[in-house]
């Protein structure tokens, strides 16, 4: 079953018909939220708000492994997380999405591993290549097909948040490799592969990264808020097309 994790501006999904909701509770405590159980045409999905339904928990405080496993010991094996981030790359413009390929972390203090207890082994999986690559395939077969455009990878450097970055930082990114930087990418999609989830994210890029572009000047989180719901309506049209692909044609979006 597919399960969707949306960000800042996805908090739920019109075209998602609910069935129920449920509060998960798991080993590693509670999910941001109830469990949105429901149908997009004839397929089964889980929605998850991963900052809350009331966008009330920061990046930093987000209880990454009981949303992944909550997801997970609901019969959740594909996931698509949905960021918005900063673009640093030139061409990742406010406005446009990207299906990243690679990762680098720069977050602290999270709780990074489902492997701590002292009874269980020391484990070092392979994250090479940090996303699924079945699941990004086809989010970049649905964009096609609704004629969405987005940009076919790129590294997301995961900042530790809630603040924004200073120019030097994103100077710094860029030269490590980063093209667009976020808050919640990690340890989200490691923990994903720890549990052997096919898990892929969509950025939608909301502003330039401090120092660049609109942000030479500074973040102004105003001229984020009409834009997010026009990238977020993109967001809900492509998931559309995923879960309508997947379900052979039986459905009209
Ligand atoms: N920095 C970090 N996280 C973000 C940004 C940004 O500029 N935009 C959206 N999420």
């Amino acid at each position: 079953m597919l399960g969707i994790i949306g960000g800042t501006g996805l908090t739920q999904l019109a075209n998602l018909e609910i069935t129920h909701r449920k509060v998960a509770r798991t080993p590693y405590g509670e999910a941001s939220g109830a469990l949105t159980f429901g149908h997009i045409c004839d397929q089964e999905v889980i929605f998850l708000a991963r900052h809350g339904y009331g966008h009330t928990i920061p990046p930093h405080e987000v209880n990454y492994r009981a949303n992944l496993w909550a997801l997970k010991d609901h019969g959740v094996d594909r996931v698509v997380s949905v960021a918005t981030v900063g673009g640093i790359h030139p061409e990742l413009i406010p406005g446009s999405l990207v299906i990243p390929d690679q990762i680098i972390d720069y977050t602290y203090g999270r709780a990074t591993s489902f492997f701590v207890a002292s009874d269980k082994p020391v484990t070092h999986l392979d994250f090479t290549f940090p996303y699924c690559d079945a699941m990004r395939e086809a989010l970049l077969q649905a964009a096609t097909s609704a004629g969405i455009s987005l940009r076919n990878g790129g590294v997301y450097g995961a900042v530790q948040g809630p603040r924004l970055e200073t120019a030097a930082e994103i100077n710094r990114m860029e030269r490590d490799g980063a093209d667009m930087v976020g808050m919640t990418g990690m340890p989200e999609a490691y923990l994903a592969r720890e549990l052997e989830l096919c898990y892929a994210t969509v950025g939608a890029v909301v502003n330039h990264a401090a120092g660049r572009g609109l942000s030479a000047e500074g973040i102004q989180m105003e001229e984020i808020q009409p834009l997010l719901g026009e990238v977020m309506s993109q967001v809900r049209h492509l998931l559309e097309q995923l879960v309508t692909t997947g379900s052979a044609g039986l459905c009209e979006v």
